[in-house]
């Protein structure tokens, strides 16, 4: 795929300036910011202003690699500046969350009431024993409740787990396993497609091997009958209404942990990421702020789940710490049509979207009759994240959504980020379609050779960071080994991405993806391992490789190769039934797209399997250098198998 990518993108030279009419009215000007940026401490310094703190910070940042603090001695709370700070004045009756449920259903709340029932919700969390510093893990739809959920553990600074609603109980069971928490927050189901996804009953099945779940809060969605356990088992809408309005926020230390978000890495177990309070915030309202060029009467939209971290940091905490309107959605882009993201627009005025490159290419599938169907003109501003965007839907997005007015910023980031780290300032960056541009002011990013020297302007290599930034990361929960070795066990100090990149020669980064074991499906970080394991775990598997192939929808699909354990048959409904059971282990986005039995895989004398050879096989490419490979004949078999 990287390959392939390069290849076009080499061709790609259109350029959009940004127009007279923007620059005029965006929030960031000039290009001096750059150069303020490069004064990484004063620039992070000065950004910091823009949260209320209790008490002032004594040092921006200790910096002892791998380990970054900012913002030391700093007092904070996230809710109080994603809430009580908007309260002071007229801001208070202006719209936080536009809910619009998949079955059409909507709901606004004010800041004030988002304010209210966050407190009562972090109420509830107190009586039930939750402390500073005690885990909760939130399994929800995408409903205000999710948000409200989030806010009040930050309130009384619980750090919550938010796991996406499609993960299964056993995915959820090792989240919560791994964290320790101490309250779950769910709900009886979520709607998908009209049908009902019961969340309540994967909760149940989960916590059935968990010792330290204490209590369940049950949002009330889809009302459909679920089993209430008794003294664990609570209402949502019963405990809130006897509950105090009145709970004050707890001063956080900047650096105490605001929450983990379990991803995806290169071994079978998911990492979780540990954020912190003051840099993460600091962080993303900065961003937030600049990158979509925030105004105060913008309605904003994040199409993500609030269980990615695209979600945490762009629809909850960077949104609402500036105050904006933000749109949240429950449901899927074509239910019941296929203009619903159109639909909301219009209906909403939405003037700022952001989505995923994945979502633009299923729009184009459908064709452009679907926008056309809308009045869009409420747009201004564009963006897309999650994954390199190809030059043509790019461009299908500028034309057919942003009706060749809107900017569109591409932000490259990650999970371990915490923020936006590359991306145009809309008022200032020429757009390249395909290329996220450069580094946000005050970033420092750098494509670098194996030995971690940058490479000139006009070469590829890896994508690494050379500066600690506020939103980092600052650990891997539990596991500090694991932290220092998968982003700084490559080059000491330097803080390694995972991702390949080209820089051009006018300094624009161009990046090609993973180079590590991840899968970039739809957006998401699946682990080649994770899933592995999920296919060994069936009595039938002996062994299993997976790789990403390419995709003209998703990006990349899971391709599975499999040998069956000596004697076993394969039978007709054999890799239905090993789909199915990889849905059960992780969740319906693991599923593999096609599994093909072998009896060998192609290995390396020292018994690693080649997965670049499997995506080789699995593209149609022809095989280079083999002279590696323990057995010829796994290939040739493969390859002879893919063809037919
Ligand atoms: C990986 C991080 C951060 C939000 C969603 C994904 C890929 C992300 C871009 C982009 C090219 C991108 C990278 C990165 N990625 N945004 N604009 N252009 N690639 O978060 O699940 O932590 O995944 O997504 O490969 O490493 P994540």
């Amino acid at each position: 795929m990287q390959e392939e990518r390069l290849e076009s993108l080499l061709q790609e030279n259109r350029m959009f300036k940004p127009t007279s009419e923007f620059t005029a009215q965006a929030n960031i000007r000039t290009p001096e910011i750059y150069e303020m940026g490069q004064e990484h401490l004063s620039f992070w310094e000065k950004q910091a202003e823009r949260l209320d703190w209790f008490e002032p910070w004594k040092k921006t940042l200790e910096w002892s690699p791998p380990f970054a603090q900012w913002y030391l001695g700093g007092k904070l709370n996230a809710s109080y500046n994603c809430l009580d700070r908007h309260l002071r004045d007229w801001h208070r009756n202006k719209a936080a969350l536009i809910f619009e449920g998949e079955n059409g259903d909507s709901r606004i709340l004010t800041y004030q009431d988002l304010h209210r029932e966050v407190s009562q919700l972090a109420n509830v969390l107190k009586s039930l024993g939750v402390g500073k510093g005690d885990r909760v893990t939130i399994y929800l739809p995408m409903i205000p409740e999710a948000v409200i959920s989030m806010l009040a553990c930050a309130r009384i600074g619980a750090p919550h787990s938010v796991v996406f609603g499609g993960f299964s109980s056993d995915a959820l069971r090792d989240r919560i396993n791994d964290a320790q928490a101490k309250v779950v927050i769910t709900s009886d189901g979520s709607f998908r497609r009209g049908s009902i996804v019961p969340l309540k009953e994967n909760a149940d099945i989960a916590l059935q091997d968990v010792t330290c779940v204490e209590h369940v809060i049950v949002v009330q969605r889809t009302a459909h009958q679920v089993n209430m356990q008794e003294n664990r088992d609570i209402w949502y809408h019963e405990a809130l209404k006897t509950a105090s309005l009145d709970c004050p926020p707890v001063p956080m230390d900047a650096e105490d942990m605001l929450f983990i978000l379990y991803t995806s890495g290169t071994t079978g177990k998911p990492k979780g990421v540990v954020h912190s309070t003051g840099g993460y915030m600091v962080g993303v309202s900065t961003t937030h702020d600049w990158v979509f060029d925030l105004k105060e009467e913008d309605v904003y939209w994040c199409t993500a789940d609030v269980g990615w971290i695209t979600g945490h940091s762009y629809i909850v905490y960077g949104p609402l710490a500036n105050g904006a309107t933000v749109v949240l959605y429950e449901g899927s882009p074509d239910y019941p049509n296929k203009d619903r993201y159109w639909e909301i627009i219009e209906k909403y005025q939405v003037s700022i979207l952001y989505t995923a490159p994945t979502a633009i290419r299923s729009f184009m599938k459908w064709g452009p009759s679907y926008p056309q169907r809308r009045d869009l003109s409420s747009l201004r501003l564009l963006g897309t994240v999650g994954e390199p965007i190809n030059p043509e839907a790019w461009m299908w997005y500028y034309k057919y959504i942003g009706g060749e007015h809107c900017p569109i910023v591409d932000t490259w980031w990650q999970t371990e980020t915490g923020m936006i780290m590359m991306a145009p300032l809309p008022g200032i960056t020429p757009l390249r379609p395909g290329s996220c541009t450069g580094p946000f002011p005050g970033v420092k990013i750098e494509v670098v050779d194996k030995t971690g020297k940058p490479v000139p302007k006009g070469g590829g290599g890896y994508l690494a960071i050379r500066e600690p930034w506020p939103a980092m990361l600052r650990n891997i929960y539990g596991d500090p080994q694991r932290f220092e070795k998968t982003y700084f066990g490559e080059w000491p100090g330097i803080y390694f991405t995972g991702d390949g990149a080209k820089w051009d020669k006018d300094g624009n980064f161009w990046v090609l993806g993973r180079v590590d074991d991840v899968i970039n499906v739809s957006g998401h970080r699946i682990g080649t391992m994770e899933v592995e394991s999920a296919l060994v775990d069936h009595p039938l598997v002996a062994e299993a490789a997976v790789i990403g192939k390419t995709h003209e929808i998703k990006g990349q699909a899971l391709t599975a190769f499999i040998t069956l354990k000596e004697g076993s048959e394969i039978y007709p409904t054999l890799i239905d039934e090993l789909k199915k059971h990889v849905v059960r282990k992780i969740g319906a986005l693991a599923r593999p797209e096609d599994i093909f039995f072998t009896a060998e895989l192609p290995k390396t004398r020292s018994g690693k399997i080649i997965r670049r050879l499997l995506r080789d096989i699995a593209e149609g490419r022809a095989l280079g250098d083999i002279a590696t490979l323990a057995d010829t004949s796994a290939v040739n078999f493969l390859k002879a198998m893919y063809q037919d």
